[in-house]
């Protein structure tokens, strides 16, 4: 019986049975994907100062102002959860100096934000991204956003929507900002709570906000792109052809601003049907980052693995239930062929055969069963006869045939 005290926290899940195989596919395919791209792993901490999260993300953001889990640790330290993977994967980066020049790195694993749990929305959750440094090029941006649909396709997606736009150059913002505030500023009491708050401390948030009344506002702006120089807009201009040349459909979106400070210049959503309107299956985007007196620009995204295994799941592709099955079950009757038995599942193992055997002497019936639940597709059986014998039954499953074999024809019949 489920209680409390076996269930995880809210908005987090132990991930296992069959499920966690489909993880595991996932994840194999990403290796080998970001391999063709010549990308490699990188495994930061969980754990980080909390000022590598404030820093690189922004003090004004959602994340940081709502989500973050934060804590004192033993010695008085703050300290977080990590939100997301880029602040960890940089602070690393920043570390190496000039060897981070053309650095290509991937990252998978756990996320945590302190949301309101639902479909889709957990507190724990797992991204699969990549951050590639260098900086500013139109070219960098568009082989990360090839790479991710690439990804993305592999494992099945193919009904996936591209969203992109700009933010201009970092220097700008400001200066976008600022024209933006004074363009809000005379409609402020049409704006929901959150963006007349928003109007001070991040005012490019309003433009992606989804409520309808802040929408009919924003649609009445011009385009950010027409706020910008013409640098930047030429930068963007590039990226959509260059997208173009490699066969990539991409929507210009151009309320998108992405809810992350570090962005400059592309940003870009990646949304599929069966995860309605408000739910990215991905993210990602150029950034500056700035740290003392180091900076370091780069591009990459993230993908919700937990929204990419719903979207999985509508079009069809399901966990197989069959993906843990051993190749042999071993069935013993009596102590001897018990014993016997244990050497001989070592023996297979080491040849590389998945097997596997009740330890507990149950009945003939009940390990029968417990063969045919494991999914195993043949069963060797014996008892003292069989080992007086020589001899060992083996069972094929698939066909219900059963014949006695020598011990020392048993591995060809098993590996045929
Ligand atoms: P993000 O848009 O905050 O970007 O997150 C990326 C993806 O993580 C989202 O599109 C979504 O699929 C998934 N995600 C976020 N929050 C949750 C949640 N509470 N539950 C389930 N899934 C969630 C970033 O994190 C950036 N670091 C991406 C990036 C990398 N930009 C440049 N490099």
């Amino acid at each position: 019986m489920a209680s409390k005290n076996t269930q995880p926290l809210q908005g987090m899940e132990d991930i296992g049975g069959p499920e966690v195989y489909l993880w595991q596919s996932l994840e194999d395919t990403a290796r080998r994907i970001f391999h063709l791209y010549g990308f490699s792993e990188i495994r930061t901490p969980i754990p980080e100062r909390t000022g590598i999260f404030t820093h690189t993300i922004g003090d004004a953001t959602d994340i940081v102002q709502k989500e973050m889990y934060t804590f004192e640790d033993r010695g008085g330290r703050s300290v977080t959860l990590r939100p997301e993977g880029t602040a960890g994967v940089v602070r690393y980066l920043m570390g190496l100096g000039q060897e981070a020049r053309d650095a290509r790195l991937y990252y998978m694993g756990p996320m945590y934000r302190a949301e309101r749990p639902q479909a889709g929305r957990k507190r724990q959750f797992h991204q699969c991204g990549v951050e590639m440094v260098g900086d500013a090029n139109y070219l960098a941006d568009a082989e990360c956003i090839a790479l991710q649909l690439h990804l993305l396709e592999e494992w099945g997606l193919t009904d996936c929507n591209l969203l992109i736009n700009t933010r201009g150059e970092r220097g700008e913002s400001e200066q976008i900002a600022d024209e933006l505030r004074n363009l809000l500023q005379p409609r402020k009491g049409e704006l929901c709570d959150d963006c007349q708050r928003r109007l001070d401390s991040n005012v490019l948030r309003i433009l992606d906000c989804k409520r309808r009344e802040c929408q009919k506002v924003v649609d009445s702006l011009p385009p950010l792109t027409e706020l910008m120089k013409a640098d930047s807009r030429e930068y963007f201009e590039r990226l959509r052809a260059t997208l173009k040349e490699l066969g990539v459909d991409a929507t210009v979106d151009p309320r998108l601003v992405r809810g992350l400070d570090y962005y400059a210049h592309t940003v870009w959503e990646i949304t599929h049907p069966a995860l309605g309107a408000q739910d990215a299956l991905a993210g990602g985007g150029r950034y500056e980052i700035e740290s003392g007196k180091n900076s370091l620009a780069g591009v990459g995204f993230a993908m919700g693995m937990e929204r990419v295994l719903m979207a999985l799941k509508s079009v069809g592709v399901e966990p197989d239930e069959n993906e843990a099955a051993s190749d042999v079950w071993l069935v013993s009757m009596g102590e001897r062929a018990l014993k016997a038995n244990m050497a001989l599942e070592q023996d297979l193992r080491y040849k590389g055969i998945a097997c596997n055997m009740d330890l507990h002497g149950r009945s003939m019936k009940a390990q029968m069963r417990a063969a045919n639940r494991s999914g195993a597709r043949k069963v060797v059986i014996r008892g003292d006869d069989e080992i007086e014998r020589d001899i060992l039954v083996l069972k094929d499953m698939v066909s219900g045939e059963q014949f006695e074999v020598d011990s020392k024809s048993l591995m060809d019949r098993l590996l045929t």
